[in-house]
């Protein structure tokens, strides 16, 4: 791929790394910063899936030529596996922080993959300027909720995308909060009908939780520029997003990438719904580990029936999957 070659020649390196753009840092507190950091240990454990990974790419017949890009890659969390896989020629891994990227690049590196592997920072923007039709597939996860024009993003990866090529991403799901909402208020309510007083950081990660799903399940706030999180989606928001662009569509609910990727304890691809109960109200909505305790004690019904109807394929969906396909012609 010569035009993709001379693209790459032509981008500044400061040791090692493309300076495609400015590093931008990571706005999120220092408590969920450290969450992606702790993450990045299971770097060696995702070659487990990088099995699995391999067969959907082999199931999809994406082109082997070309490169793989990462966009938003972290601390390496998904990283890993893309480049054990070694089903691309070569592997470019990105993120729009030069902290991460460091980061994901002296992990990727132990790895010792025997893969082709570049770094880059770069922010989303910055695949305009690739080469049309150069890139073998664009991976993400947990990135796209961060891009104020999701769609006009996903549209100029699929015009630099090599016909057969995907966009593989994983996100959190709007429809989850819903379902959690509700509970919270009603186990609030229980809560203050029995004259608890609830400690003042409870009611504020309360009040936040609330408000981030009103600003990010709206599509057309653009007050959402201010935040590092921009956007909750449907799943039905892709579908349409692939209709629309002539791309072929597969959408794995309640499937995380990990899910997607481990061959691990659950159904390949299952979540395990309690566990991710636990982990959001930890991580996205930051309740303290005591209260998330007593409500997960006091839900533990009308959660148990959600959790049934999840392990059915039917619950409500925290996560989903979905791989967006470039036509062959
Ligand atoms: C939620 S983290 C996910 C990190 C990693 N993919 C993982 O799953 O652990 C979002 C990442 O996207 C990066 N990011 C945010 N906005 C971006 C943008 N516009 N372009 C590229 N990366 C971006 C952040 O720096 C951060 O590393």
């Amino acid at each position: 791929m010569q035009a993709l070659d001379n693209y790459l020649s032509s981008v500044a390196r400061t040791d090692q790394i493309y300076q495609f753009s400015r590093s931008k840092s990571y706005q999120i507190s220092p408590e969920r910063y450290r969450h992606f950091k702790q993450q990045a240990h299971d770097v060696r454990r995702t070659t487990m899936g990088a099995r699995s990974i391999g067969a959907k790419l082999l199931e999809l017949d994406v082109p082997r030529s070309g490169l793989a890009v990462e966009i938003g890659c972290g601390t390496g969390r998904l990283s890993g596996s893309l480049v054990l896989n070694g089903h691309f020629e070569s592997y470019l891994i990105t993120d729009s922080s030069g902290e991460l990227v460091k980061e994901a690049k002296r992990r990727i590196e132990e790895l010792e993959s025997g893969s082709e592997v570049r770094f880059g920072v770069m922010r989303e923007q910055d695949v305009a300027g690739f080469p049309d039709a150069s890139v073998g597939s664009f991976f993400m996860a947990a990135v796209l909720h961060h891009i104020l024009d999701w769609k006009q993003a996903l549209r100029t990866m699929k015009k630099k995308l090599q016909p057969g090529g995907i966009i593989f991403f994983t996100e959190p799901c709007l429809e989850f909060g819903l379902t959690l909402a509700p509970l919270l208020m009603t186990f609030k309510k229980t809560l203050e009908d029995r004259g608890v007083q609830l400690e003042q950081r409870v009611l504020k990660s309360l009040r936040a939780f609330a408000g981030a799903l009103k600003q990010r399940g709206d599509p057309f706030n653009l007050e959402q520029k201010k935040f590092e999180d921009k956007h909750f989606f449907r799943l039905s928001d892709m579908y349409h997003f692939a209709q629309v662009e002539g791309m072929e569509a597969h959408l794995f609910p309640n499937s995380s990438f990990h899910a997607l990727l481990s061959q691990g304890e659950h159904p390949r691809g299952r979540i395990k719904f309690e566990k991710v109960v636990r982990q959001k109200l930890g991580t996205a909505a930051q309740l303290p580990p005591a209260f998330v305790d007593q409500f997960m004690e006091a839900m533990q019904e009308p959660l148990g029936f959600l959790a049934h109807l999840a392990e059915l394929g039917r619950g409500p969906v925290a996560h989903f999957s979905c791989i967006l396909q470039r036509p062959r012609r």
